[in-house]
């Protein structure tokens, strides 16, 4: 079954897209600021270089095979696609795989995500205006409220929400009807989520780091899309930088740009990308200055390790939580870290890149 190749299943039930743009906020119908509140800003940058259809999305074989065959089934059946939930570190393509999932049922999708959602009203304002089969996007779903949650769950088992109307002795729980509706849930943090959430999702699906290949492909596919002209090796070379990351990788490939626009570059090689990215102290591996200063702090503050979370963070100025959803996966990717029972600890491929890599640290 082409699935995946096709990008576009077929089906008796598939919907003409609406007029409004499949993936972007719709404003004008938007409940108070749920939507509204989160600075799109990113999120439009990004939009240009988006794929928007599965048979354009490079990576994620997996993902996209489970996610093609669930929306060809759902599109045959005339369904809303069960509810999905993605994780995985950040930049990986969440928020793509949900506008890419929303374009190919031919549906809008409404993002927004939990820090948005502290009030009630929020929540259920999303879910009332939501139009059958429709994709609701909440980022950082393991930041939702309790009483967000709880609003949730009804809605998405049964697509029904319960109110509670009137206080005390006159309170009353009101069910309303809801358009069957996809949630797709996104967090790096799945271990996070409260059980009775993450039960609630029929797909469940981990976004990992992207190989060398996707990321060269990646690379020279936004490269096309900003009309920069790049060689292979170049591309390659923005590939072994990006740390496995295809939105670190449109970063860098924008700083490269930058750097053969003002000096005069026509074609971009790979000596060029070397030049502009150790500019941005990004190392051949695709360590930055943060990276390093983690694994600095390991070896030359607490002799290698162990040493726990928190005392890593505040010895770097950080927050635990980013450290560990953020800053940490990349490094155990590449076996630079491990976690162990005891705390954190630099490992020998640590010390080599910390050797070969010894600048001064900046604060
Ligand atoms: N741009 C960002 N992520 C991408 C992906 N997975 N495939 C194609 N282009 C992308």
């Amino acid at each position: 079954m082409a699935i995946v190749s096709s990008g576009s299943p077929a089906g008796p039930a598939r919907p003409a897209a609406p007029v409004a743009k499949p993936g972007l906020l719709d404003p004008s119908s938007a409940p108070d600021d749920a939507t509204t509140s989160e600075d799109t800003a990113p999120l439009q940058r990004e939009d240009s270089l988006r794929p928007r259809r599965l048979a354009d999305y490079i990576g994620q074989r997996e993902l996209k095979q489970v996610l093609g065959i669930a929306v060809e089934a759902a599109c045959s059946r005339a369904e809303a696609l069960d509810h999905v939930l993605l994780y995985g570190p950040p930049g990986l393509g969440k928020t793509t795989m949900a506008l890419v999932l929303a374009e190919e049922l031919g549906v809008r999708c409404r993002i927004t995500s939990a820090p948005a959602l502290e009030r009630p009203r929020d929540i259920v304002g999303l879910l009332v205006n939501l139009q059958p089969r429709e994709l609701l996007f909440i980022d950082e779903i393991h930041r939702l409220t309790r009483v967000a949650e709880e609003i949730l769950y009804p809605a998405m088992e049964d697509f029904r929400l319960d109110l509670t109307v009137g206080k005390g002795t006159t309170a009353r729980t009101r069910s309303l009807p809801l358009s069957p509706f996809t949630l797709v849930g996104a967090t790096t943090r799945a271990g996070s989520l409260s059980s009775p959430l993450r039960d609630r999702f029929g797909l469940i699906q981990r976004l990992e780091f992207y190989g060398l290949d996707d990321l060269q492909a990646i690379v020279q596919r936004a490269a096309a899309l900003l009309q920069i002209d790049i060689d292979a090796a170049a591309a390659l070379e923005v590939a072994r930088r990006c740390r496995g990351t295809p939105r670190i990788a449109n970063r860098l490939l924008r700083r490269v740009r930058d750097v053969a626009a003002v000096g005069g570059h026509g074609r971009v090689g790979a000596e060029l990308v070397q030049q502009a990215l150790s500019l941005h102290r990004v190392d051949g591996r695709g360590l930055d200055a943060s990276d390093r200063r983690l694994l600095h702090l390991l070896q030359h503050g607490y002799g290698g390790g162990p040493v726990g979370l928190d005392t890593l963070a505040a010895g770097l100025g950080e927050d635990p939580a980013t450290l560990e959803a953020v800053v940490e996966p990349f490094l155990l990717q590449q076996g630079l870290l491990q976690r162990t029972p005891r705390g954190r600890v630099i490992t020998a491929a640590g010390i080599a890149h910390l050797e070969a890599h010894p600048e001064p640290q900046a604060a």
